[in-house]
């Protein structure tokens, strides 16, 4: 194997090659998503719902980011590692933008870093890439906003937010972003950013135009099943799969069928 890098993804884009993200928070399930080949693995922030059972991705601090993410860095062979910078620990200068950003690099290991927002965050994105450090962009849906939005609906329906869009797409590239994540807008606004900027569109719920796909994993895998958007692929049932195969085994404890003669010493 070779282990992918920002450079390899701008490679797949030229050539064509849709790329493949998911998210993982710890050891166990970042060795099986390196071990089935996707091509970058993200410490979303999003373990602060999926992990941690809050209703925002807004309390998730930066040690308890570094933790999950040295956890996935370990287990990490051929992935490119990106960390969520998390809420509060990047928008208030860039001077914290970088501190938190040689953090994560330092403690956990991990090879980039993500930021949400355009053109406000612009300063914080050009410190940190000078200091080596490769940023990914995240634009549309952000969800450490929620409280601004209101809402977890589509974003950039009009054309305002749109051409903002369309701007901060093309300004996180001419900064040096490696690649770009895009959520939640229309497929048709997801297309033309992917087609008019070089680096890699990662898209969730933006539709087949853009250069690659990322998902939340234990989404895709449905060990979530409170939350169904339309963009969500769900490959297992593991929800019911593992509630059933836990009560089987609370059946066998209580009856006694579990241990058996052949499963004790
Ligand atoms: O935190 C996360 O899981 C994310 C993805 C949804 C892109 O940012
Ligand atoms: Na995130």
């Amino acid at each position: 194997y070779k282990r992918i890098t920002t450079k390899s993804l701008v490679d797949m884009k030229r050539k064509g090659e849709k790329i493949s993200m998911l998210t993982a928070y710890d050891y166990t399930m970042a060795k099986i998503v390196d071990t089935a080949g996707v091509d970058v693995i993200l410490v979303g922030d999003s373990a602060s719902n999926v992990m941690a059972g809050h209703e925002t991705t807004l309390p998730i601090t930066l040690d308890q980011m570094i933790y999950h993410a040295a956890a996935v860095v370990r287990a990490a062979e051929r992935a490119l590692v990106v960390v969520d910078l998390p809420f509060g620990t990047y928008q208030s200068d860039s001077k914290e933008a970088l501190r938190s950003s040689i953090r994560i690099m330092k403690e956990s290991g991990g090879h980039a870093v993500k930021l949400e927002g355009g053109s406000e965050i612009s300063g914080s994105i050009k410190k940190i890439l000078n200091a080596g450090i490769p940023v990914m962009g995240h634009l549309g849906l952000t969800p450490q906003s929620i409280y601004k939005f209101g809402t977890y609906t589509v974003r950039a329906k009009e054309d305002a937010e749109a051409e903002k869009l369309i701007e901060d797409a093309k300004l996180l590239e001419q900064l040096g972003c490696f690649a770009l994540v895009l959520e939640k807008i229309p497929a048709d606004l997801a297309t033309r950013v992917a087609q008019s900027i070089s680096i890699p569109v990662i898209g969730i719920g933006a539709g087949a135009g853009v250069d690659g796909q990322v998902l939340v994993l234990h989404d895709m895998v449905g060990m979530t099943h409170e939350f169904s958007p339309r963009f969500l692929r769900r490959y297992m049932n593991l929800f019911e799969d593992m509630t059933k195969a836990i009560g089987n085994y609370v059946t066998d404890v209580k009856s006694k069928d579990f241990p058996n003669a052949s499963e004790q010493y």
